[in-house]
């Protein structure tokens, strides 16, 4: 039986150990016999988590997109690869097929030649969700340049900080987005961006929202002109396994956003397999991943993973809520999904809106639901196996991260008994670790501690780049030999998993992962304010909403608070982007700090969730009086 493709618990039990008692030989078959690759491996693996260095399927050439689109041609040329459903519903759906998609992507590849880019080169992505942004991803790919996608809803601060980090010299974006009843001038915050960027000398246009947009004579131009006159014949470059595919920033606890690196090889054969068996995935399926390209999820699970399974997947521009809370369920009938998968976030705020929108529909093509980004609570939970899957299709919680690249703990449908809140089992090949905060592994069952994962698997990050320090002090100092994920568990008596959330300072919002640090620095830049401290309270929808502090300077002005929160608001759109702004804003007389003036961000927290009445023992602080103070301003 193929190992390719697990289809029960015993095939996983069996494939698993083989993955850990024997990581390289399991790999070397997985890989070997499912992909295409143009030189052989000298070595499968070489690691070593002090430096930390990893290397998979080393020396081995490939290129991703042949394997993504080439390798189809033959066998379903005609097939649809990529459905694009438009945020009007009112517009066609357009079925891209694995041969279109060959000559987009081949035209396009040229079109970024042609504008200089090399193997190597970063090519910064800000586009919305049309059919462009897949074929900008995957030119970039097939001529060995690095793509950097922002997800199109940052501000031009944001965008400006990530094209300066990596350097990209080019910049592929839109005249503008469709998002709901909105549209979004693209165009204007790319050149609201550029004037912090000067070493852009190339911007490519793509057409949507058929805006007037201002064109900089040498710099700018209309991608659908110079599509038109590309060839759609470009060679794969020879890519090494461990060349750099792709750059994603994501928020850390302190200061810029990391620039995670990914590399070819493994992250091509971890993403394929994953897709593969987490959404048993059979020739002729439609599978939907609701996320954006601009976030890890749409990288390895609409675009890299079921395209390299030869999968049709559904890239959907609009949002939830458009033009009703049906909408979601409308597409789900309309293509006949079989494969569901999206955020807890989205399913609380579709499960608010009552069941009457999703009994108007046919659902009864899904077969698998899967869940991702945050913990799911209990009762998004039931709502999404009962109302949408009418307990006929397994939820797959998959538990992973920016920086592993692919899907790491969760159930195979169909094969792992699933269990609500919990993303259950290791994937193959991945060996997590508890620990204490003493640094030692936590054995046994029924047990809590830091989410480590002791040895390495195909699709890591590489490195942050440009820092790799940052890579190593952020991931592997925390615990000797291994990868600290940011993430508290709980594994239970069966040995299934359970994520609590992160332990660190970042707060996951919608879904969203956002640093504390980045948003306080914003705000910290108003004139008026000192300094400011965020903290995460549970809200219905979002799981967690911002809760900011802000201390004034002592001035003698002070003007409304009501007014300081508007700008403090408009501040964190205008550095971030609109899904940083806080819900709630206080102003407060001073933040609570150790002696060595460490906010305590804890107890903050425990006022912010109306707790403050278990804050335990602060006399050691070193301001201790402030606390009554913010207790009675916040209230609660
Ligand atoms: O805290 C975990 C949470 O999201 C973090 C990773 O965020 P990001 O890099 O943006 O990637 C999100 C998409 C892969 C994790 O450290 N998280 C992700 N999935 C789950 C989750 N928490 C609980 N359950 C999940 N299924």
């Amino acid at each position: 039986m193929s190992a390719y493709h697990i289809q029960s618990l015993e095939e996983y039990f069996n494939q698993y150990r083989k993955s850990v008692e024997q990581p390289e030989v399991f790999w070397a078959d997985l890989a070997a016999n499912h992909f295409q690759w143009k030189a052989p491996w000298t070595e499968v693996l070489d690691w070593d988590f002090t430096k930390p260095e990893v290397y998979w399927f080393k020396n081995a050439k490939l290129n991703i997109t042949e394997n993504c689109i080439d390798r189809h041609l033959e066998s379903k040329g005609d097939q649809t690869a990529i459905l694009f459903e438009p945020n009007d519903p009112n517009e066609q759906a357009q079925h891209i097929s694995y041969n279109a998609l060959y000559q987009a992507v081949n035209k396009m590849a040229n079109v970024l030649k042609d504008q200089g880019v090399k193997k190597g080169d970063r090519v910064c992505i800000y586009l919305p969700m049309i059919p462009e942004l897949a074929y900008t991803v995957l030119a970039c790919a097939r001529i060995g340049a690095i793509h950097s996608v922002v997800f199109a809803g940052f501000s031009s601060t944001a965008l400006a900080t990530r094209i300066n980090d990596c350097d990209a010299r080019i910049v592929v974006t839109a005249d503008g987005s469709f998002r709901g009843s909105k549209t979004i001038d693209l165009k204007g915050i790319v050149d609201e961006a550029l004037e912090q960027c000067p070493q852009v000398n190339s911007v490519l246009v793509a057409t949507r929202i058929k805006s007037k947009i201002h064109l900089e004579t040498g710099r700018d131009h209309l991608l659908e002109s110079l599509m038109s006159k590309a060839s759609d014949n470009c060679p794969a470059t020879v890519m090494d396994a461990e060349d750099p595919l792709f750059i994603l920033y994501t928020s850390g606890s302190t200061g810029k956003p990391k620039g995670m690196v990914h590399s070819s090889g493994g992250y091509m054969v971890y993403t394929a397999y994953t897709f593969k068996n987490i959404f048993q995935y059979e020739e002729g399926d439609v599978y939907w991943c609701t996320a954006d390209i601009g976030w890890i999820t749409g990288h390895s699970y609409i675009l890299y993973g079921p395209l390299a399974n030869g999968a049709t997947t559904i890239m959907f521009e609009g949002v939830p809520s458009y033009p009703d809370f049906g909408r979601f369920w409308e597409i789900v009938e309309k293509h006949k999904v079989n494969q569901f998968y999206t955020a807890p976030t989205a399913i609380r705020a579709l499960a608010r809106q009552g069941n009457e929108h999703v009994e108007k529909h046919d659902l009864s093509s899904l077969k698998v639901l899967g869940t991702v980004g945050e913990p799911i609570n209990e009762e998004a939970w039931h709502w999404y196996d009962k109302t949408v899957g009418k307990g006929q299709a397994p939820i797959v919680d998959t538990w992973w991260q920016t920086e592993t690249g692919g899907i790491m703990i969760s159930p195979i449908p169909y094969a792992t008994p699933t269990k609500p809140t919990f993303a259950t089992l290791p994937f193959i090949g991945i060996q997590p670790a508890l620990m204490d905060d003493e640094g030692q592994e936590i054995q046994g069952k029924q047990v809590s501690g830091k989410l480590c994962i002791k040895f390495p698997w195909p699709s890591m990050a590489r490195t942050i780049w440009g820092n790799h320090q940052r890579y190593k002090d952020t991931y592997f100092s925390a615990f000797e030999n291994k990868y600290f994920t940011g993430d508290g568990a709980i594994r239970d008596a069966v040995d299934y998993y359970r994520i609590t959330g992160r332990v660190d300072d970042v707060i996951i919002v919608s879904g969203h992962n956002l640093g504390t640090a980045p948003i306080e620095d914003a705000i910290n830049e108003h004139d008026l304010i000192a300094e400011s401290a965020i903290v995460g309270v549970p809200h219905d929808i979002k799981g967690n909403a911002l809760f900011g502090y802000v201390c004034l300077k002592d001035t003698e002005v002070r003007p409304d608070d009501a007014v300081i929160a508007k700008a403090i608001n408009g501040l964190i759109s205008e550095k971030i982007g609109p899904i940083a702004k806080l819900d709630h804003i206080v102003i407060s007389p001073g933040l609570p700090k150790t002696r060595s003036g460490k906010i305590m961000r804890r107890i903050l927290r425990k006022i912010a969730c109306g707790e403050g009445d278990q804050l335990g023992d602060i006399s050691t602080l070193l301001n201790p009086e402030v606390v009554a103070e913010i207790k009675e301003i916040v209230g609660r």
